[in-house]
């Protein structure tokens, strides 16, 4: 994560809300990784586990900067495998213009985020690579939640998560600006990017994400390269954006759901539509 660190060059306005709460659909994370529904935060992982030491690195890197790199993931074969339903399916047509909250229908929404995106559960025809991809995610999110001695992941209780939002930046300089994942609260903790560019120069190309984690004075600067996945708190701790970029560029995101978080946030909008209907 060091290594990323920048200092801040650029300034762009903040505060920009990403879509309405209902506009994320929702998933569920069971059936994935062990049953964790009932674990209490003192589950014995098992160091000879293939995830313990990546799980070891997303809780201190997590706990420490708040934004975590992982790269060669699934390895190269599954990654291309990944890739390979990702183009097939944005050749299909059914990607959509990225929305917006704070203006939905605004006619120059493009202006903020110019992104293409398209949102699945990974057992639909075709992305069977993809729901393997979200498992792989799931399990590491899940038992650095559970794990003993797990930080500031600690600080949550993961239940659950959005359905995958693959994204596409068509070139031509789409990008999205500085923003908050989750300025208001809304449920969600943690968002996991897992990009799919294969020879990705950010020199030519752009498409760089630019993190000003709260508080700091520097950026993180991740390149958007193939098989790398990245975490980082969705809340207003790591405000970010995506610069522009001159090649496709594709990436897949899910949210994770702290669960009192999101019971609030349920409880919050079911009282303002009770309040609304009584008038
Ligand atoms: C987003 C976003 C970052 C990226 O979709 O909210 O910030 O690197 N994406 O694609
Ligand atoms: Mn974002």
């Amino acid at each position: 994560m060091n290594s990323y660190l920048r200092s801040p060059h650029i300034k762009y306005n903040s505060g920009i809300d990403r879509v309405k709460m209902k506009e994320y659909p929702e998933d569920s994370v069971k059936g994935s990784a062990a049953p964790f529904s009932n674990m209490l935060n003192s589950y014995y992982m098992d160091p000879t586990d293939p995830c313990y030491e990546i799980c070891q690195r997303v809780i201190r890197d997590m706990t420490q900067y708040g934004v975590c790199v992982l790269n060669n993931f699934l390895g190269r074969e599954r990654g291309l495998l990944v890739l390979n339903e990702v183009l097939q399916m944005y050749r299909s047509g059914i990607f959509k213009a990225g929305q917006l909250v704070s203006n939905p229908g605004c006619t120059d929404a493009q202006t903020i985020r110019s992104d293409r995106i398209t949102w699945i559960d990974g057992k639909e025809p075709h992305c069977y690579h993809i729901g393997q991809l979200i498992s792989q995610v799931d399990n590491i999110i899940l038992k650095a939640n559970k794990m003993a001695n797990n930080g500031k992941m600690g600080d949550y209780n993961i239940d659950g998560r959005t359905k995958a939002m693959v994204a596409c930046y068509p070139g031509s300089g789409s990008h999205y600006v500085k923003h908050v994942d989750n300025p208001n609260k809304d449920g969600r903790c943690i968002t996991a990017i897992y990009y799919l560019n294969l020879d990705w120069d950010v020199r030519k190309y752009g498409g760089l994400l630019r993190v000003f984690p709260e508080g700091l004075n520097q950026v993180a600067d991740i390149e958007p390269i193939f098989d790398r996945i990245l975490f980082f708190w969705s809340d207003r701790r790591n405000p970010h954006e995506v610069q522009p970029a001159y090649a496709t560029r594709y990436a897949i995101t899910l949210w994770y759901f702290d669960s009192h978080e999101k019971a609030a946030a349920r409880k919050k909008l079911k009282e303002r539509g009770e309040a609304s209907s009584s008038k």
